[in-house]
């Protein structure tokens, strides 16, 4: 089986064509039998547009989205060796279905210019599932990625199924381990979400807490952006603070939202306006004190996160700890969850995609995808629908 996956949830424009073995059926726990080819897996960046901005601009977001589907699906297709070849008079073509394309596509004129004649051009390509996100995210941007999957799927009555981009998170996970010890914890860290979550079985989670503000990667970003670091301020902020040569451990300077509390909540909004007013009170602000700070800011964030994932950890009795999300690409945070882990829960596994895998991207897609086929989770391309505030459940 091939699946296509489309992902534009937020700032990334990411295509990926995954292969799943002979038939990819699956062993009761959900353990693959079959291998899996990663065909091709691109992922079109937007952050040189948001740099100029200090953030992501939904509009401006769904309009790179429009451009930059077509050019990704074409490499996506050539770096698989998918690409067809070119149909003899594509002008004489009457399908019918080019009509219902152009409807679909009405409210993406961009995307709907170039893409409705490259599919009247070229043949169908092997491809047997289309995946593509639908939520949560970004609306006017989750729209673009789903009527281009609708318009593909339509086309070429290939099959459909719309996946959680939470659960592509943690289902990216599998990718390197193909058996996952149950129940699990995963915590997601991204732009837009903070979340712990407790996953008896692939499609069985439960929301144990949450941020009741910022995201852990809107905190990153904000504080960057205070502090003049630029955007997107999770790299930029973990690079510094990794120049800082003598971190102060004992007495951080900046609040621990929420550290203490019973629950498995999160509040990242109060740290970013620690910061705000300690840079309005701060006269010199030279190399040493950027260095400082993004060390703390760093370390704050990394401690309230360790401190309720681990307490998830124990009252659940997790095989499992999964990260997954863009913030779970820091280095730092990595490397202290896996001491924690091996000190204080040996037993449990502790599982992390690679960076590039914990940043968005559409290979996450296409294994969530893949599991929700075998689950027989296919709906109608007419039935998909943006969620912005999509949940897993
Ligand atoms: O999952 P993601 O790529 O997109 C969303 O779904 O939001 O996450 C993006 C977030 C941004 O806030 C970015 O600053 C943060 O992940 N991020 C990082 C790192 N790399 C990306 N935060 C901390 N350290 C990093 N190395
Ligand atoms: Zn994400």
């Amino acid at each position: 089986m091939k699946i296509l996956a489309v992902e534009t949830s937020c700032d990334d424009t990411g295509i990926s064509i995954l292969k799943t073995g002979n038939n990819g059926s699956f062993s009761a726990q959900g353990r693959p039998v079959s291998g899996w080819k990663i065909l091709s897996n691109i992922v079109a960046s937007q952050i040189k547009v948001h740099q100029k901005y200090g953030g992501v601009y939904p509009m401006m977001a769904k309009r790179e989205h429009q451009r930059n589907l077509l050019p990704t699906f074409i490499k996506a297709l050539k770096e698989s060796k998918l690409m067809t070849s070119q149909i003899p008079n594509p002008k004489s073509q009457t399908n019918s279905k080019f009509q219902i394309l152009n409807s679909i596509l009405e409210r993406e004129p961009e995307l709907g210019g170039k893409i409705i004649p490259f599919l009247k051009k070229y043949r169908k390509p092997d491809i047997d599932l289309i995946a593509v996100t639908n939520g949560p995210g970004l609306e006017p941007c989750l729209w673009v990625g789903i009527n281009f999957a609708k318009a593909l799927s339509c086309l070429w009555d290939v099959p459909i199924i719309s996946v959680n981009h939470i659960e592509s998170h943690i289902l990216v996970n599998y990718l390197k381990n193909k058996s996952i010890e149950l129940p699990a914890i995963a915590l997601v860290v991204s732009g837009g979400h903070t979340q712990l979550i407790l996953m008896k079985k692939i499609g069985d989670y439960k929301i144990l807490g949450e941020t009741r503000d910022d995201a852990a990667g809107e905190c990153f970003d904000k504080c960057a952006k205070i502090l003049g670091l630029g955007y997107p301020g999770g790299p930029a902020i973990a690079k510094l603070a990794s120049q800082h040569p003598t971190p102060n451990t004992k007495h951080p300077k900046l609040p621990r939202p929420m550290i203490a509390t019973k629950d498995y909540d999160f509040s990242f909004s109060g740290l970013k306006t620690a910061v705000l007013y300690k840079d309005q009170k701060t006269k010199t602000k030279n190399q040493r004190y950027k260095r400082e700070m993004a060390y703390d800011i760093q370390q704050a964030i990394i401690d309230v996160l360790i401190k309720k994932t681990m307490k998830a950890v124990k009252n659940f009795d997790a095989r499992s700890l999964i990260l997954g999300g863009g913030v779970s690409a820091n280095q730092e945070l990595r490397k202290q969850f896996k001491n924690k882990i091996e000190k204080e829960s040996p037993d449990t596994e502790f599982l992390v995609p690679k960076p590039d895998l914990s940043t968005d991207n559409a290979l996450m897609v296409a294994i969530a995808g893949y599991f929700k086929a075998r689950q027989n989770k296919f709906p109608k391309w007419q039935d998909i629908e943006a969620d912005a505030n999509l949940r897993v459940e």
